[in-house]
């Protein structure tokens, strides 16, 4: 039993981050996290491994399509499905370790084991009764089960399996056209799967900019992803050969069927708060399962404190990690904040997507005044160069003020090209401001000033 200023439950990018944070500040920290590593979702069956997986296999992607073109003659590589695995891994080994290194530089505790609350300021962890003055639940989010489907990691799999598949599926279907569906899509098709996306909407990646998700859609069918789009799936049979998903087409309401040696079930994650006894303590949730908090991450027992996934907002790592951050500030004495309005989101396949603040849908939405400006990578001779011309970059601008109000992104190196947006933005730049930023020649990042140019009096290169 020991004593701590403050004690967070959960280790990935929001725990850890905050606890380094807190120790960084003074704050005598402890990390309860149950798992053999580190690093949470994200590093160990999510963000890290998903893009080990996606580098190795956007190489093999380019020997096949375009080694030819550029001269690179000889036969393009075969595929060592273990091998690959096993890349994957090492790389989550590193990140991991790298947590712990972390860790023990900045003097945090990790407390191994599952963490209960029996009572405010108490954290339980086996036998072992902790406590702390402040407790932060950063426990994160799970998978949410899917009606008629169950899952067993094998033949029918979440995230997590897609990882560890012992070997590449001839069909794989993917229920969900949300980011995991497409990432991993993208994933097994690269290496030669049959991918067939069944999503509910009338169109993937629901919230994004109608034009981007257009375009993205248009791009990902010419790699060969098949889209059956307005069908919501109603259950998944496994058969001694794969497994079955039975579907109905929302317009007709006719059934079909979709067969596949494998099936991997990508329609969205909800808060993992099971085990910790929120109950017995009275904590507050929102109809959907989050914890529900205050604007300073505060829930209503005293002393207890949530953020990432578990609370309400976009479950992204990079959120987290700010929630993470600001919270440690705060518990510090300090001010700590956290602009929702400039979270980016990045979809990391070939090409990227990348957005941040609104889109145009949301600002007819509101009836607001705005100007685009949007650049094709087509005029952008470093992306003609990696075949990458196919995408855009389209900046959005309050019409009055050319204050840039969102920015959204598809084309090589977008999840990079964003963050000149984001900074941008938190100035409250106008888009004449990045248009008068001179932008090395050449660079992908060009395309941006170019639609910024857009904005105003026009691009150059259109
Ligand atoms: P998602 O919410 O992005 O997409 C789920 C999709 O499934 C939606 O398009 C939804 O309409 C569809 N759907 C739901 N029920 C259905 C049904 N019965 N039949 C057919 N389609 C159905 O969820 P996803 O992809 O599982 O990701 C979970 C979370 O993880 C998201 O919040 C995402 O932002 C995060 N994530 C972020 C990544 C990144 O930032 N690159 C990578 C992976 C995950």
């Amino acid at each position: 039993m020991a004593s701590f200023d403050a004690i967070i439950i959960g280790g990935g990018p929001g725990g850890y981050v905050c606890a380094i944070r807190c120790a960084q500040l003074g704050l005598k920290v402890a990390v309860v996290e149950g798992r053999e590593t580190l690093g949470g979702t994200c590093l160990n069956v999510g963000c890290i491994p998903s893009k080990a997986l996606l580098n190795a296999t956007h190489h093999l992607h380019e020997a096949h399509e375009n080694f030819g073109k550029m001269g690179l003659m000889g036969p393009a590589p075969t595929v060592d499905w273990p091998k690959m695995l096993g890349y994957k891994d090492d790389v989550i080994g590193q990140n991991t370790k790298g947590i712990e290194f972390l860790f023990k530089k900045n003097k945090v505790t990790w407390i191994k084991g599952w963490a209960t609350i029996p009572a405010p300021g108490q954290v339980k962890v086996g036998d072992d009764i902790h406590t702390a003055k402040n407790i932060v639940i950063a426990t994160g989010s799970e998978s949410s089960p899917l009606n008629g489907v169950t899952i067993d990691e094998k033949t029918v799999v979440t995230s997590t399996g897609a990882l560890t598949l012992e070997k590449i599926p001839q069909k794989l279907a993917v229920i969900g056209a949300g980011v995991i569906g497409l990432e991993m899509g993208s994933v097994y098709a690269r290496l030669g799967s049959e991918v067939t996306v069944i999503e509910y909407l009338d169109a993937i990646t629901p919230g994004m900019d109608a034009e981007v998700a257009k375009t993205f859609q248009r791009i990902l069918q010419k790699q060969g992803l098949k889209f059956i789009l307005g069908a919501a799936v109603q259950g998944v049979d496994t058969t001694p050969t794969g497994a079955t998903v039975r579907y109905k087409r929302k317009k007709t309401d006719a059934e079909a069927t979709l067969d596949a040696d494998t099936v991997l079930v990508a329609t969205g994650r909800r808060p993992y708060t099971a085990g910790l006894g929120l109950d017995t303590l009275g904590v507050e949730l929102l109809p959907r399962g989050q914890i529900k908090t205050d604007a300073h991450f505060a829930t209503n027992i005293n002393g207890l404190y949530a953020i990432g996934d578990a609370i309400i907002g976009p479950m992204l790592a990079h959120k987290a990690e700010d929630e993470g951050m600001a919270l440690a500030e705060i518990l510090a004495g300090k001010s700590g904040h956290v602009n929702y309005a400039v979270i980016p989101g990045v979809i990391y396949t070939t090409p990227e997507v990348a957005s941040v603040g609104q889109t145009e849908e949301q600002l007819k939405a509101e009836g607001r005044a705005y100007k685009t400006g949007k650049f094709s990578f087509m005029g952008n001779g470093r992306a003609k160069a990696v075949f990458q011309g196919d995408g855009f970059v389209k900046i959005l601008a309050d019409k009055a003020t050319d204050r840039i109000l969102g920015a959204h992104i598809i084309g090589p190196m977008a999840g990079d090209l964003i963050h000149e947006i984001c900074v941008a933005m938190e100035f409250g730049a106008s888009a004449q401001d990045l248009a008068l930023t001179c932008h090395a020649h050449p660079t992908y990042s060009e395309a941006v000033r170019e639609a910024a140019l857009a904005c105003g009096d026009g691009a150059i290169h259109a």
